[in-house]
């Protein structure tokens, strides 16, 4: 086995959440009338709710307080689990379930590293909850990624080290962060584009044997 523990980044590597995000963000953005689109996105990609709303308020020309961007925060929330609310196991992939499951009976630790405060909740309808060792997330963490902070957890929670484990993600600032971290990372979409991980994916199930 080249890794005896795999951390995956939840949105946009287990399911296509980062596009609920955009449309979340998107309505806000559109609401307040500030400029927003994919390249912004991809900055927001792997950071916290908070840290991703100033970064689309950068674009703003009125400045909000901190009372209106926790609203702000909250509004956005609310229309991205909007979205959640109708996902369902069908949202797992044939090919990520495969992956999942073939790991996990090959006897490798599984972990979640998200910075998202909803990934219980998301777990949970499309029928993941219990099923990873361990889930490290945006309530367990003070500094989100590219800060090794929410990979490090996860990797505690396996009772594994830096160098047993390959991150898993899709984002540059979640690469940053397992690097940080002191593990590998096999990069997916964006990510991998970047060209900056230990290995680009071209489809998830390669994960099979880079690993085992
Ligand atoms: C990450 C996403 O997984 O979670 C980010 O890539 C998102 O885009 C972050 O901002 C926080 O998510 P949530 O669900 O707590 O708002
Ligand atoms: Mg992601």
């Amino acid at each position: 086995m080249n890794y005896k523990g795999v951390i995956f980044d939840l949105d946009g590597v287990i399911v296509q959440t980062d596009r609920y995000h955009y449309l979340a963000w998107k309505q806000l953005a559109d609401r307040l009338r500030i400029p927003f689109n994919e390249t912004v996105n991809r900055r927001l990609r792997g950071v916290s709710r908070m840290e991703s709303l100033e970064i689309v308020l950068e674009a703003s020309s009125v400045s909000y307080s901190q009372e209106q961007k926790e609203a702000l925060a909250a509004e956005k929330n609310e229309i991205y689990r909007g979205y959640l609310s109708r996902m369902t196991p069908a949202d797992v992939s044939r090919e990520v379930l495969l992956v999942l499951t073939t790991l996990k009976t090959s006897g490798v630790k599984l972990a979640i590293g998200s910075s998202s405060k909803n990934a219980k909740l998301i777990l949970r309808k499309v029928g993941l909850e219990g099923f990873f060792h361990a889930v490290s997330d945006g309530t367990n963490i003070v500094n989100s990624k590219p800060d090794p902070e929410v990979f490090l957890a996860a990797q505690e929670m396996l009772g594994l080290e830096p160098k047993e484990c390959l991150v898993v993600e899709d984002a540059v600032a979640g690469v940053q962060a397992a690097f940080a971290g002191g593990m590998d990372c096999a990069a997916v979409g964006d990510a991998a584009k970047a060209h900056i991980a230990t290995y680009e994916l071209a489809r998830f199930s390669e994960l099979i044997d880079l690993i085992i």
